[in-house]
Order: structure tokens, then C-alpha cells, then sequence
């Protein structure tokens, strides 16, 4: 069996100093009914914040370290886009990213990076703010809705940027950046970050109402404070950014990944046992928390991370999706899993993406008792799934299916795992470590 239980690939051509061996690239993920589980596992650096904080190192140039980085192709992704800037990124040990940015940039993000990630549009706000101009791909839909840009491209304009849409680019152009107030209609993570990065180019002050107040736009905003930026009031619903001075290059350490430890809590609730997760930071996972510890999951607050333990059969409670600090999105298609195998009929709401359910029918191919309504989804739950062939529609469900395959009788082979190597470091290497039998095996 190929690279059974191995971690994923490095970076593209970031050197491999340090790389564990890679998982073939088209493997299956079997998983067997497991548990309990016991041990710990470490926690990496959060994805959604080490995506923007790469975008961010356009902003000057120089050396950046960036510290606990997962290799996950998200990140190998980006790396490549920044290379295609005229940046150089080598790793330092296994997870320290090195990075150098160039005097010149080159501004141009191709169709064929950004198709294949769609936090790529965080380039643009940098890319500007450093070269008064831009040129990206539009991201165009993904697995769960069309996901428009709008409110990153009204925000642009409002501080000066002139927009053109053509050929399925923006190419975006400023001769000055001016600070100026933005309201947003939603608190969107993407147009927040993107507003917070091209501010620090701005004259003047710039305000942004209505921000996302999500952990990892404070870490961005500790990350451009550290650059020399002025960036008050991350965190709340108003940010402010003092912009125009000058920003130099800098060594930083991001926060956890919430989704990550998000998994492992999913992983215990469905197979039970007893769990430490080291560097996760609970502190962000307060609302998270409590929904668990109402579906009978107990977890802690301990030294340098949390434990979790599964005592008893999880129960059915009602959840509902917001922006934070409500239960966040990503963390959906988990607790749609354990809400399979809970106690009583469960109650999902999805708020944050229209289409974000996708997945479901392939917990349905598990036996899972799911109906969907609108945002909605109805689930009963079940004693005992049923192991299946199932497929990884997107990067958070990819997870939940396998996840719900440790509470399935028989196999369960996840099948289009590309979208998991695209988010979640070693997860096959490190539920083993608990005691989970899972494995990679050749696609089928
Ligand atoms: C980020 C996260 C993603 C998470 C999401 C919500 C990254 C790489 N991704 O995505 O994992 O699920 O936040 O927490 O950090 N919208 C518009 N117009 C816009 C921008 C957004 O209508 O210009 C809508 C979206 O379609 C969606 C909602 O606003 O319905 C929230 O999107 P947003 O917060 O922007 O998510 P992302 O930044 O794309």
C-alpha cells in the first residue's frame, strides 16, 4: 500500500529541506470503524490566516519568516502564485516558510492559480497597495455557491481604484489610494482582508464597518502592525488603518487552525476516547465549544491546548451558522456528521454560503438520515452509519467523510482526496496516531 498513513506533499518548488516522504497524489482515504481514541495530536498553523499573511509579504520587501505553516496544497498554491510574482520561497525546517519579495513585482495572477484556489483574490489588495496595480483572474463559483467579489471590488473603489472587468480578469489600477470610510453589507472575511491590506497604502485614515471579526483578521492585523502598519481594532465590527507610512519585513508566527482542531473534536464525539489537541487555541473556539458540550462532548481548556473527551453517545442539538463569533461554517459539514450518529433529530442552519449542503448526499450513500430544505437540513440520527464509497466534494466535507466513516460498520473510501491535501495537514497520519484505522490505498 502506497505511502500508507504518510503526510502530504511539500511545496512546489519551495526547497524540500526537512519534507516528510509524499502521499501518492491520487490516493483514496479507507477508513474502518475506530475507536475510542486516545493521545494527542499537535495543531498547525490556521490556513485561512497563513493564505493572507503569505498575500500580505507582497506589501514590502525583504526577508519574511513565516512560522508553523501546514503542508497542505492551499499553501503550495499560493507559494506558486507568489513565485509567479517574482517572489522566492523556501522552507527552513518542516513547517518555517522563507520568504524573499523582490524590489519589482510582477502583478498578474494567472486563471490557472487562481482556478484552483479561490483565496487567490487576496493578492489583489497587496498587489495594488504595493505597484498601484493589479491584474488577478476572477475566481469565479466553487463547490458551494457562485461566491461573487463585489463587495471586495466596491470597497477598492471607493479608495480610489479604478476597476475594469474584462476577459474574466480585473485589472485594477490606482495612481493615489485614498483613505475613506466602508460600510460592508456582510461582514465578509475575504473583502475585510483585502480593504485591510491595500488601507496600508492609503493616505489617510481608512474605516471599515461592519468588518469580519474572525481570528485570523487580527492575526493579519498583528501581522501588518508588525510590517509597521497602523491597524486598530481588529477583533470588532469596526477597523481602522492609519495608512501611507512605510512597512518592512518581518518574522511571525500565526494562530491556530480552528477548523483543524475542529476535526479532531468531530473525530472524538463520533468514535469516543480521550483526546489532547497541543496548540489548539480555545480561546477562539468558545461558541464551538458549547455546542458540543450540548451534544455531550466535554472539553477543557488546558496548558498550551485543549482536551476533549466522548463519554457517552453524542446527542441531537440545533445549530446555526454566523460570521464570528457564531459557529462558523467550515465547521458545518462536521457537525452535520455527528449530528448522524447523535441521539434525536438535529437542526442545521446555514447562513454564511447559499449552497454549502452539497455534500450531504454522500452521507446519505453512509445511510445518514438527511433531509435538506432550503439552508436547512433535518438530520436523525442513526446508531451505526454504513461504510461506502463516498466523494470529497469540497475541503471542510472531505474531512466530515472521513471523520463519519470511523462511525460507519464496514469500509468507507474517500475518493477525490485532493480536496482534503488542500486544507488539512496529515489528517490520515495523525488520526493513526489516536488509534484510528485509517489508511491511504491506491484510487480506486
Ligand atoms: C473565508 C474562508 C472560508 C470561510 C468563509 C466564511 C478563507 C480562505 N476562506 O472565505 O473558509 O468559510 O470565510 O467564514 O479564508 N460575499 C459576497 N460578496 C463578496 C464577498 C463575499 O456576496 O464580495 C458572500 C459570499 O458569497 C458568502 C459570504 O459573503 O456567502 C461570506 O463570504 P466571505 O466571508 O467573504 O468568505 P471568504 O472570505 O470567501
Amino acid at each position: 500500500m502506497p505511502g500508507a498513513g504518510s503526510p502530504e506533499r511539500p511545496g512546489p518548488d519551495a526547497s524540500r529541506s526537512g519534507s516528510p516522504p509524499a502521499a501518492p497524489p491520487r490516493s483514496d482515504i479507507l477508513v474502518r470503524p475506530s475507536g475510542p481514541l486516545r493521545g494527542e495530536v499537535e495543531i498547525g498553523g490556521a490556513k485561512n490566516s497563513i493564505l493572507k499573511l503569505l498575500a500580505a509579504t507582497t506589501l514590502a520587501e525583504g526577508h519574511f519568516t513565516l512560522r508553523r505553516v501546514p503542508r497542505i496544497s492551499d499553501v503550495d498554491t499560493m507559494i506558486e502564485l507568489l513565485e509567479s510574482f517574482g517572489c522566492r520561497l523556501r522552507y527552513g525546517g518542516d513547517d518555517v516558510l522563507h520568504i524573499d519579495v523582490p524590489q519589482q513585482l510582477s502583478p498578474h495572477a494567472s486563471y490557472d492559480l487562481v482556478s484552483r484556489m479561490r483565496a487567490s483574490i487576496a493578492v489583489l489588495g497587496p498587489l495594488l497597495a504595493r505597484c498601484g496595480e493589479a491584474m488577478v483572474a476572477l475566481p469565479g463559483g466553487d463547490d458551494f455557491g457562485s461566491r461573487p467579489i463585489d463587495m471586495h471590488l466596491a470597497a477598492l473603489e471607493r479608495l480610489g481604484v479604478d476597476i475594469d472587468l474584462s476577459h474574466g480578469y480585473v485589472h485594477a489600477r490606482a495612481s493615489t489610494l485614498k483613505g475613506e470610510e466602508v460600510s460592508l453589507a456582510w461582514p465578509s472575511v475575504g473583502a475585510t482582508e483585502n480593504i485591510m491590506m491595500v488601507a496600508t497604502a492609503a493616505e489617510g485614515r481608512t474605516v471599515i464597518d461592519n468588518a469580519a471579526r474572525e481570528p485570523e483578521i487580527a492575526d493579519l492585523a498583528a501581522f501588518l502592525n508588525r510590517m509597521g502598519a497602523e491597524v486598530l481594532g481588529a477583533g470588532s465590527p469596526t477597523i481602522t488603518i492609519n495608512g501611507g507610512g512605510p512597512l518592512r519585513s518581518v518574522d511571525h508566527t500565526p494562530v491556530s487552525d480552528r477548523i483543524e482542531t475542529a476535526v479532531y473534536l468531530a473525530a472524538v464525539g463520533i468514535a469516543g476516547g480521550e483526546i489532547t489537541l497541543r496548540g489548539a487555541q480555545p480561546g477562539h473556539l468558545r461558541m464551538l465549544c458549547d455546542k458540543l458540550g450540548e451534544m455531550n462532548l466535554r472539553t477543557s481548556t488546558i496548558r498550551g491546548g485543549l482536551w476533549a473527551m466522548s463519554p457517552h453517545r453524542l446527542r441531537a442539538t440545533e445549530i446555526v451558522t454566523l460570521p464570528y463569533p457564531g459557529v462558523a461554517t467550515d465547521y458545518q459539514p462536521l457537525l452535520v456528521a455527528m449530528l448522524s450518529l447523535a441521539d434525536g433529530v438535529g437542526l442545521v442552519t446555514e447562513n454564511v454560503f447559499a449552497n454549502r449542503f452539497r455534500y450531504v448526499g454522500e452521507l446519505i450513500r453512509m445511510g445518514a438520515d438527511i433531509r435538506v430544505e432550503g439552508r436547512c437540513a433535518i438530520v436523525r440520527g442513526k446508531e451505526r452509519l454504513s461504510g461506502a464509497p463516498v466523494r470529497a466534494t469540497d475541503i471542510r466535507a472531505g474531512a466530515a467523510l472521513v471523520i463519519a466513516g470511523l462511525g460507519a460498520e464496514g469500509e468507507t473510501v474517500v475518493r477525490d482526496t485532493r480536496h482534503i491535501r488542500r486544507g488539512h495537514e496529515d489528517l490520515v497520519g495523525k488520526l493513526r496516531s489516536l488509534g484510528a484505522d485509517i489508511s491511504w490505498v491506491p484510487a480506486g
